[in-house]
């Protein structure tokens, strides 16, 4: 299994080392950065040596390194600064993300794409339009990211382990991210016989901002040990055909009423990509809400020349 990281920042190299730890495929790192990935993945080299796993690395600054990859992940692009939101890494991260999407159509046509560059559901439809692959192909990582962030929040709060604890987050990874607590369970019990309405609401404006609390500490950049976590988990469930229920960002085609939209959905994730959508059984305010994110990301889009 050939897995291709485009852009060797903190997100591409931290993902680079947990997939090649956990034996996934051979990896390779690439960069427009001059050397970059080649200092990154030497340094991948030595930890692996340290640890005793088998290194399976190359790196490269030539897009067509990517030839004839099974799983593209695309962490490259800007990250956002103190006071700026994800969307407004529109204009910036969307050229780059055209060019790639080019690149990835000619040299390795039959892959799988996980988008990793923000404003994460966008920059998912812009891959999907300019690859034109099947849908199923091509999906964002960040609602997992956003659950893993409720969940921590939640164990906290509970004093409940993050082991036990299931969270739910749909809609965009952005500003109108859903954490749903109706969907949110700890060890099957709902969230609600834990916490009284004024605390959940309380930890879901936290999760919602948490990225934000992050970046504004990093001072430089954003998140990326959790964030290259969850590029794994993701790898993983297609290397392994693993049948993982995970949420990614999905192009929905009439699920859950939306259609032309790539947001952040359930769905089931194995050795050919989504496997399927799940649909939640959504109540009337939860679909209101869904549908407002939806179409603050069709606001967005217009925007890209
Ligand atoms: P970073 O700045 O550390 O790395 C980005 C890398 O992309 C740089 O090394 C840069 O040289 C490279 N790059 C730029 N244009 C390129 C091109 N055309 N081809 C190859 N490489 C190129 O940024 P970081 O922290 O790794 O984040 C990367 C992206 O991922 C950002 O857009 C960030 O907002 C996003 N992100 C998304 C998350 C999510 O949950 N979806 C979580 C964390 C970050």
């Amino acid at each position: 299994m050939k897995i291709s990281i485009v852009g060797a920042g903190n997100v591409g190299s931290l993902a680079a080392f947990h997939i090649v730890r956990e034996g996934l495929g051979e990896v390779v790192l690439l960069d427009v950065a001059g050397a970059l990935a080649k200092g990154k993945a030497l340094d991948l080299e030595d930890a692996c040596a340290h640890l005793g796993v088998p290194y399976h690395m190359t790196a490269s600054d030539d897009i067509s390194a990517l030839r004839d990859s099974d799983i593209v992940v695309i962490t490259a692009g800007f990250a956002r600064k103190p006071g700026m939101t994800r969307e407004e890494l529109l204009d910036k991260n969307a050229h780059i993300v055209k060019d790639l999407s080019l690149a990835i159509k000619k040299h390795a046509p039959r892959s799988i794409v996980i988008v990793v560059t923000n404003p994460l559901d966008v920059m998912t439809y812009l891959v999907l339009r300019y690859t034109a692959f099947f849908p199923s192909k091509v999906f964002g990582m960040g609602p997992s990211l956003d659950a893993a962030r409720f969940r921590n929040l939640i164990s906290q709060a509970v004093a409940v382990s993050s082991r036990d604890i299931e969270t739910t987050v749909i809609g965009t990874h952005g500003e109108s991210m859903l954490p749903l607590p109706r969907f949110t369970y700890v060890k099957g019990i709902a969230l609600d016989e834990f916490l009284d309405d004024k605390q959940v609401q309380s930890l879901l404006q936290r999760t919602k901002e948490r990225g934000k609390e992050i970046v504004s500490f990093l001072g430089t950049g954003s998140a990326y040990f959790a964030p290259s976590l969850c590029v794994a988990e993701l790898v993983s469930a297609i290397a392994k055909d693993q049948k993982r229920t995970i949420g990614v960002s999905a192009l929905l085609q009439g699920e859950y009423g939306l259609k032309n939209v790539c947001i952040g959905v359930p769905c089931l994730l194995g050795g050919s990509g989504i496997e399927k959508i799940i649909e939640l059984k959504l109540n009337g305010s939860e679909t209101a809400a869904l549908t407002q994110s939806a179409e603050s990301l069709r606001a967005l889009i217009t925007r890209i020349p």
